[in-house]
């Protein structure tokens, strides 16, 4: 991807993975195998939409009462938009979610007074986001599509957001921030939380295996796991901040701000590989706060 051999194991040594096993629910699959390699756009977004269907119902259970039906959550780290204001403004603003999962911050944002389209990958996503709609009696648009093929007009938004929705996972995420400066307006916002580059390096882990070096940072093969039949069924990418710095000005789009959140003291809830043990010592969250510039640079 950036022209460069990492180091990878030495001949006769097995390769080092973040992930030991990976984690399922009971009654889900469980790949055949896993490891690294580079991925191509169609195979993540087929994993990815097949992934998010079949664990879209244990995804809301487990972290449901935590977003919250009607609120916008940046992260595991608890970081809520009601206090942080990434987005600026929002009554009035026409506002796309990407990768909106139960659409928890769309609607928090209609609740403001912001005009708001949800769109995300996955159906069985979208069906608990039409549930919680018809719950809470606030509705949103919902729209299934790819984040690197926005369904929508140039310059049609005032903002975009996401809350680890996507980018994490797609191939080729230099697309996605094309499409996101394609139907901004020009000054509008581009905010969005994914993981933290410097984490590729460590054990998918919270405690203390956690926080030891394992893997080279400047390894971009993506984390694959496929079936029986070879084929992709879960991807996760990774950029480090220099790639995702290059994308963002290559889209046209410039950075204001990287939100690293800090672990809150108090705060004990373990989601995945984000906990309080590896918390305290290094982000696991990373938040890019751009915008299109009003005139181009
Ligand atoms: C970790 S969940 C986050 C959902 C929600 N933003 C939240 O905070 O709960 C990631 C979401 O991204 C969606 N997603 C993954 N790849 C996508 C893509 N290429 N385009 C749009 N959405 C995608 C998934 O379907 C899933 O709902």
């Amino acid at each position: 991807m950036n022209g460069t051999e990492h180091p990878g194991p030495a001949a006769g040594e097995p390769e080092p993975a973040r992930r030991v096993a990976p984690q399922y629910p009971p009654g889900h699959y469980h790949p055949a195998e896993f490891g690294y390699s580079d991925i191509d756009d169609d195979s993540a977004r087929w994993a990815s939409r097949g992934y998010w269907d079949a664990t879209a119902d244990d995804y809301q259970a487990e972290h449901g009462a935590f977003l919250g039906d009607t609120d916008f959550l940046w992260c595991p780290e608890g970081l809520r938009e009601a206090d942080a204001g990434l987005l600026g403004e929002v009554r009035g603003r026409t506002i796309l979610e990407i990768g909106c999962g139960g659409a928890q911050c769309a609607r928090w944002l209609v609740a403001r007074g912001a005009e708001v389209v949800a769109l995300d990958l996955s159906a069985g996503q979208l069906r608990h986001a039409r549930a919680l709609s018809a719950a809470t009696g606030i509705p949103v648009p919902l729209v299934q599509a790819d984040a690197a093929r926005l369904p929508l007009a140039d310059a049609s938004v005032d903002t975009a957001c996401s809350a680890f929705g996507a980018i994490p996972f797609v191939a080729d995420s230099a697309a996605v921030m094309r499409e996101v400066a394609r139907v901004l307006r020009p000054g509008g916002r581009w905010v969005f939380s994914t993981t933290h580059p410097m984490i590729w390096s460590f054990p998918d882990h919270p405690g203390k295996e956690g926080l030891t070096v394992v893997r080279s940072y400047f390894d971009r093969r993506a984390y694959v796991e496929r079936d029986w039949a070879g084929r992709t069924t879960y991807a996760e990418t990774h950029r480090t901040v220099g790639d995702r710095v290059r994308e963002l000005v290559a889209a046209g789009l410039r950075l204001l701000d990287v939100i690293e959140p800090e672990w809150p003291a108090g705060h004990d809830r373990i989601w995945g590989q984000w906990g309080p043990v590896r918390g305290r010592f290094f982000p696991s969250t990373a938040i890019f706060v751009t915008d299109r510039p009003a005139r181009p640079t």
